[in-house]
């Protein structure tokens, strides 16, 4: 049986730019492990996520959504540190406890570095490199946007080469992924994302927080040709993305019409954004995959969960040839499960990370 290496914090050197993960050398250690078993801790936005995952695949997923937002009608940054900072050793203790493991079996901690929101993250990445130094195992720094693209591997096994759509309430990114670390992004928003358009126009109309979902459910008894909103860049032979357009349309729109035709025409209008805002996405992910020669499309992050857009997606992919995979609704939206499968692939491979990493609100794909 081999042993666990044991991590001397005191003996590494704390030099290098802290705003930067550095591999730790582990040349003379023996990594690999009969059994490797990681925690995973995401914090980056508004849940506050930990799980567990393990040589046999996820053994415990918990996830805390922060209501207090809500009133808002948007993440207020200052409360969601501070609702992380309430929950975060909870969550832990409740992700350790469904897997039925202890903190001494531990081999690593995976923690999100970002992108998100600086103060949310800080919460993560310190309690990972408290629990890292105490337990004298690896640190593993995870990109929050690789824990999306990955996230389908937590249902079923899909091997890169593909195209990923990363679709959430940040980002919206177009990606070739080659391998595992080895990314090129095609084209991003120039504007607001997509799950962001959909939060603004759920707000425009009083909707509540989040909007994608109120809108995805709304938008099933409307007809989505009952206004013709505008499908930004839909002809451009580029990949990029712009939704503010169509947002600003939206707000014309009632603007332009009285309270009473709002009121009757709430899932009309609702569905008629939905159809434009889905539209370019599945245009442009399908222009994406044919001039790639790609046959595989994965899409990811919350707005991934949109019932239209899936439908949508799944039936062109199919006139086009193309195998379309989505996540179970659970991992499309935050959650540490797909933290961790990133962070088991990075332990595994002993890319690790030094305890004083700091956390990157801007972090790209390339950065890991
Ligand atoms: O991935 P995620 O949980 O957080 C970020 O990394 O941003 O995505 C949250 C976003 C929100 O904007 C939310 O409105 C959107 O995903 N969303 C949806 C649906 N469920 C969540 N958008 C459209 N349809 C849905 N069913
Ligand atoms: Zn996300």
């Amino acid at each position: 049986m081999l042993s666990r290496p044991v991590f001397d914090y005191n003996s590494l050197n704390e030099t290098g730019n802290p705003s930067r993960t550095q591999p730790i050398k582990t040349s003379g250690l023996n990594l690999i492990l009969i059994s490797m078993t990681i925690l995973a801790i995401e914090t980056s936005c508004d849940e506050t996520a930990a799980a567990v995952y393990g040589e046999t695949g996820l053994l415990s997923n918990v996830i805390l959504s922060q209501a207090i937002h809500n009133q808002f009608g948007g993440v207020v940054p200052e409360l969601a540190s501070r609702e992380h900072v309430r929950s975060i050793l909870p969550i832990i203790r409740g992700a350790l406890n469904d897997a039925e493991t202890s903190l001494d079996q531990l081999d690593g901690v995976a923690v999100t570095q970002g992108p998100g929101l600086i103060g949310s993250l800080l919460v993560g990445i310190n309690t990972a490199k408290g629990l890292c130094y105490a337990l004298r195992i690896p640190l593993v720094a995870v990109n929050h946007i690789e824990g999306h693209i990955f996230s389908i591997n937590l249902s079923r096994e899909v091997n890169p080469p593909f195209i990923a759509l990363v679709i959430s309430g940040g980002h919206t990114l177009l990606v070739l992924v080659n391998r595992f670390a080895n990314y090129q992004i095609l084209g991003r928003t120039h504007d607001d994302a997509a799950g962001e358009a959909f939060d603004k126009v759920a707000k425009m109309l009083e909707l509540g927080y989040p909007g994608g979902p109120v809108i995805d459910k709304l938008a099933r008894e409307g007809n989505e040709k009952f206004i013709a909103f505008p499908r930004a860049l839909m002809k451009s032979r580029e990949f990029d993305f712009s939704f503010s357009g169509l947002k600003t349309a939206v707000l014309y729109y009632l603007k332009r019409n009285t309270e009473q035709h709002r009121n009757r025409h709430v899932a009309d209008i609702v569905a008629s954004f939905q159809a434009a805002l889905v539209d370019v996405l599945v245009e442009k992910t399908v222009l994406a995959a044919k001039n790639h020669r790609i046959n595989q499309v994965v899409i990811a992050g919350g707005v991934a969960r949109n019932n239209y857009l899936r439908q949508r997606l799944s039936q062109r992919a199919e006139t086009e040839n193309l195998r379309v995979f989505i996540p179970e609704p659970v991992f499309c939206t935050d959650n540490a499960a797909m933290i961790a499968w990133v962070g088991f692939q990075k332990l595994k491979q002993g890319i690790l990370s030094e305890l004083n990493i700091a956390p990157v609100s801007g972090m790209n794909l390339a950065t890991l």
